[in-house]
């Protein structure tokens, strides 16, 4: 499926077998990480409910436009990252070029998540057993603070993730994403329902749910915009990547609203499942990148069968962060193939080992360097607050101009309407109006405000 080694002579291209395929195999991408640990963090860090309908807002103004271009445009140039631009009009590979530098960095620190998630899982059969703030709190800042044990675990993340790319993804995500992902989403359910059910719940559901706003501020904006692009995997190239896998028969409109939404819905209940717990324990809302990690231990420590819901939840998320992953290096790994003739071992070890490298100093910026700040951000936060909030959204921006002032509304109109035989009504509205100018304007105007720039 993305294992294929093709030059640009056109052999036939292997595809997804179904378009429930590329649904499964997005949404693996989309899913991970970005729904239970980084939305949670972003929401308590900015304000609660507010974050939560300004995100839904741009999931709805910019998100599922961009996730629709995407997508048209990989299944047109039947190319991945670089090389479907380069199909197009040759001067504006760099607009490729911006996603594969994005998704290095965040598979950088990416990785480094998936590696707490894995000691977090083996945690959780050993059964937490701790309810207060305080000893959740040192479990989770002992370990990641630790010079050595979350690089060992952030070395094992690093090595499945290789492993599953160097063998090529042939048959792997379509096949466990459809089981993976509804299960994932029945176990962040039960564990909303037993939250919700907590002494003092309602105090986090306020805090979620009920927005106030005058919270609001440009920052929030743009983080949630950053947000938006990480989620549902935009701007660096992986949905467009899966697109070139989709058939010509295809329904794209279906396919792209049905990712965002199973994506959204995921990342909302993770809300349900968190903020009643940080409320009804006394956790800091704003706690920052450890506050899915240190709420957690405390609901599984009090819940019916803790221990077994808890390693059930960690090793699911574990699936979900690794089929991210996956969608993150794959580009990478595919350009260098497809443009510069590197066979797919050479590719895979070198640009997994440098990734696995600078890691390993997100790791430590966390602990032993975590004195070298820069803009009062450490490694960690600058390899992330870099890549999704400036280069997700420019790469996302030039794209969707690209798509539609470069490559043509028409021609983008033809493709996701399998050439006029598919009825979609918001077409026109789709590529003139959302495409062309509503979403890369609102990027552009969120992103200076958010630079602080007027
Ligand atoms: N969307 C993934 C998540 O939410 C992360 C990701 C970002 C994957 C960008 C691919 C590209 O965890």
């Amino acid at each position: 499926m993305l294992s294929q080694q093709h030059s640009d002579t056109q052999e036939p291209r292997e595809g997804f077998a179904s378009k429930v395929g590329f649904i499964f195999a997005a949404a693996g991408s989309a899913i991970g990480l970005g729904n239970i640990w980084r939305f949670p963090w972003l929401v308590g860090a900015y304000g609660g409910a507010i974050f939560l309908v300004i995100y839904l807002a741009i999931i709805i103004l910019v998100g599922i436009t961009m996730f629709m271009g995407e997508v048209t445009l990989g299944r047109y140039a039947q190319r991945s990252n670089v090389g479907a631009f380069k199909k197009i009009n040759k001067s504006y590979a760099w607009v490729g070029g911006i996603g594969l530098i994005a998704g290095f960095m965040i598979l950088s620190f990416y990785s480094v998540v998936g590696g707490w998630v894995i000691y977090y899982f083996i945690r959780a059969i050993i059964g937490f057993g701790i309810t207060d703030p305080i000893l959740t709190d040192q479990l989770f800042g002992g370990f990641i603070s630790n010079p050595i044990l979350p690089i060992l675990f952030h070395a094992v993340f690093m090595a499945l993730t290789i492993w599953i790319c160097y063998n090529g993804v042939k048959n792997g995500i379509e096949k466990y994403s459809n089981i993976m992902m509804p299960a994932l989403l029945v176990i962040v359910v039960i564990l909303a329902i037993r939250s919700m059910m907590l002494p003092g719940a309602a105090e986090g559901l306020r805090f979620y749910l009920v927005p106030d706003f005058t919270k609001i501020t440009s920052k929030t904006i743009l983080a949630a915009l950053g947000q938006v692009f990480f989620s549902l995997s935009l701007g660096m190239g992986s949905i467009l990547t899966y697109g070139s896998y989709l058939g010509k028969k295809e329904n794209i409109p279906q396919a792209s609203l049905m990712v965002p939404f199973m994506d959204t819905l995921i990342a909302f209940t993770a809300g349900l499942v968190i903020f009643p717990a940080v409320f009804s324990y006394g956790f800091e809302p704003s706690s920052g990148p450890g506050l899915t990690f240190v709420t957690l231990p405390a609901v599984f420590s009090e819940m019916p069968m803790g221990n077994l819901f808890g390693s059930a939840f960690f090793f699911l998320l574990l699936l979900a962060a690794l089929t991210s992953a996956i969608s993150l290096l794959e580009p990478i790994i595919a350009y260098m193939i497809e443009e510069h003739g590197w066979n797919r071992k050479r590719a895979s070890l070198t640009l997994g080992g440098t990734i696995f490298i600078i890691g390993a100093f997100a790791s430590l910026s966390m602990g032993p360097l975590s004195g070298f700040k820069i803009a009062d951000l450490v490694f960690f936060d600058q390899l992330d607050w870099i890549s999704n909030n400036l280069l997700l959204p420019i790469g996302g921006m030039f794209t969707a101009l690209f798509i539609s002032w470069i490559w043509g509304t028409d021609n983008a109109l033809r493709e996701v309407t399998n050439d006029g035989l598919l009825k979609f009504d918001l077409g026109n509205f789709w590529a003139n109006i959302m495409l062309k100018y509503v979403a890369p304007a609102l990027v552009f105007i969120v992103f200076l405000a958010g630079l602080g720039l007027f």
